[in-house]
C-alpha cells in the first residue's frame, strides 16, 4: 500500500511516499528556516504563505522521486493537528482537494503521533506497546504507545518544551534560530560540569517537566555577566545546559518506564537529534536492560515520511476523514 504524506504544521513543507508503513520510497522537505531566522523564530503568517507557494512543487517532486503518479497512490495522509493554524490549513486544504479530485481516502494524522511513528521507519521490527519520549520545539511528552493508534500521556511539560529551552538560551548566547543544534555543536568544546544549573521540581506529577526556570536562569546568567563585562565560557554553558536538559529528560523517562513496567523505550521529535539526549537515554536504558529505539537523524525533525507511516496505521485502524476535515491548533494525543 502506497501512502502520500503531507506535513505543513510549522516551518517545513514536506511530502513523502511510504510503502506499507515502513519503507520510504521518497521524501521531500522544503525548509523555511533561512527566512524565519531573520526574525529569531517562526513568523506564522510567513510560514503559511511559503507553504502555499511550496506545497504543489514539493508534492509533485515526492511523486516524481517515487516514480509514481497520483493514480498509483492508495491514500493521502495529512497533519491536521497540532501546530500553527494557518500553516496546518494549507496542508489540510491541499490534501483534501487532492483526495477528492483523485478519489482517494483522506487520513488525518496527529503531528506527535507522526514523530512517534518515525521510529517504525528506522526500526522495522518495532511494535507497540512501548514508552516514548517526544521532545521537540513545541512539545515534551512521555507517552505510553498502547497500540499503533492509541496513546496515554504520562508526563508533559508544564511550561516550555525542551526545544524551546534550547532555542531561547541559544538566542541569548548569540546563536541563530533554531539554536538547539548550535548548542549541541558548541557543547563539544565545553565542560558540562562548569555551571550548576537548576533542575526544576514539578509538584503533582513526578513525570511532568518544567523548563522555563532553567531557561530564565541561563538567560539571566548571560545578561548579568554581560552587564558586568564578564566574558562567559559559552561552550561550557552550552555543555552544562545540554547535559542538564538531557539528564532531566532521561531521568523522568527511565523512572516512568520502571514505574509502568515498560522494557521498550523510544525517543522522537526534533530534540531527539541532540547528541547528549541520545547518549544519556541510550546509556540509562542499557543499564536498566531496556530496548532503546531512536529515529535516524534525517527523521528526527519535521518530515512527511513519518506522517505517511502513521497514516498507514491510521488507515488500517479505520481512521479516515471526510471532506469536512479541519485543522486544529491544539489537540491532545490521548483524544485521538
Ligand atoms: O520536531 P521539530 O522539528 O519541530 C517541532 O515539532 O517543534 O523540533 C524542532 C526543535 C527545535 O527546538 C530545535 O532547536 C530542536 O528541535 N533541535 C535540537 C537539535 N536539533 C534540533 N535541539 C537540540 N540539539 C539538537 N541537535
Ligand atoms: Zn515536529
Amino acid at each position: 500500500m502506497l501512502i502520500l504524506g503531507i506535513e505543513t504544521s510549522c516551518d517545513e513543507t514536506a511530502a513523502a511516499v511510504v510503502r506499507d508503513g515502513r519503507e520510504i520510497v521518497s521524501s521531500v522537505i522544503s525548509t523555511q528556516i533561512e527566512e524565519h531566522r531573520k526574525y529569531g523564530g517562526v513568523v506564522p503568517e510567513i510560514a503559511s504563505r511559503r507553504h502555499c507557494e511550496n506545497i504543489l512543487p514539493v508534492v509533485k517532486k515526492a511523486l516524481a522521486d517515487a516514480g509514481v503518479t497520483l493514480h498509483d497512490i492508495d491514500a493521502v495522509a495529512v497533519t491536521y493537528a497540532p501546530g500553527l493554524i494557518g500553516a496546518l490549513l494549507v496542508g489540510v486544504s491541499f490534501a483534501k482537494g487532492l483526495a477528492v479530485a483523485a478519489n482517494k481516502p483522506l487520513i488525518p494524522v496527529h503531528h506527535i503521533a507522526g514523530h512517534i511513528a518515525s521510529n517504525y521507519l528506522s526500526h522495522t521490527t518495532l511494535e507497540p506497546p512501548y514508552l516514548c519520549l517526544v521532545a521537540s520545539g513545541g512539545h515534551s511528552h512521555i507517552a505510553e504507545v498502547l497500540s499503533y493508534t492509541e496513546y496515554r500521556t504520562v508526563g508533559r511539560t508544564r511550561d516550555d518544551a525542551a526545544g524551546e529551552c534550547f532555542d531561547k538560551c541559544a538566542r541569548a548566547m548569540g546563536f541563530p534560530y533554531p539554536g538547539g543544534v548550535h548548542i549541541d555543536k558548541a557543547s563539544k568544546f565545553g565542560d558540562p560540569s562548569a555551571f550548576k544549573l537548576p533542575r526544576p521540581k514539578v509538584a503533582g506529577s513526578e513525570f511532568d517537566f518544567s523548563f522555563s526556570g532553567l531557561k530564565t536562569n541561563v538567560i539571566n546568567l548571560i545578561h548579568n555577566n554581560a552587564q558586568k563585562g564578564i566574558e562567559l565560557d559559552c561552550n561550557s554553558l552550552a555543555a552544562s545546559l545540554q547535559a542538564t536538559i538531557a539528564d532531566i529528560l532521561t531521568e523522568k523517562t527511565v523512572n516512568a518506564a520502571k514505574f509502568l513496567g515498560y522494557k521498550k523505550v523510544a525517543l522522537a521529535g526534533g530534540v531527539s537529534a541532540n547528541s547528549d539526549v541520545r547518549a544519556f537515554l541510550a546509556k540509562a536504558c542499557a543499564e536498566n536492560g531496556f530496548e532503546f529505539y531512536i529515529p535516524q537523524m534525517s527523521l528526527c525533525g519535521d518530515n512527511a515520511a513519518m506522517i505517511a507511516c502513521q497514516g498507514y496505521y491510521n488507515y488500517k485502524a479505520g481512521i479516515t476523514a471526510d471532506s469536512d476535515l479541519n485543522a486544529i491548533a491544539t489537540l491532545s494525543l490521548d483524544k485521538l
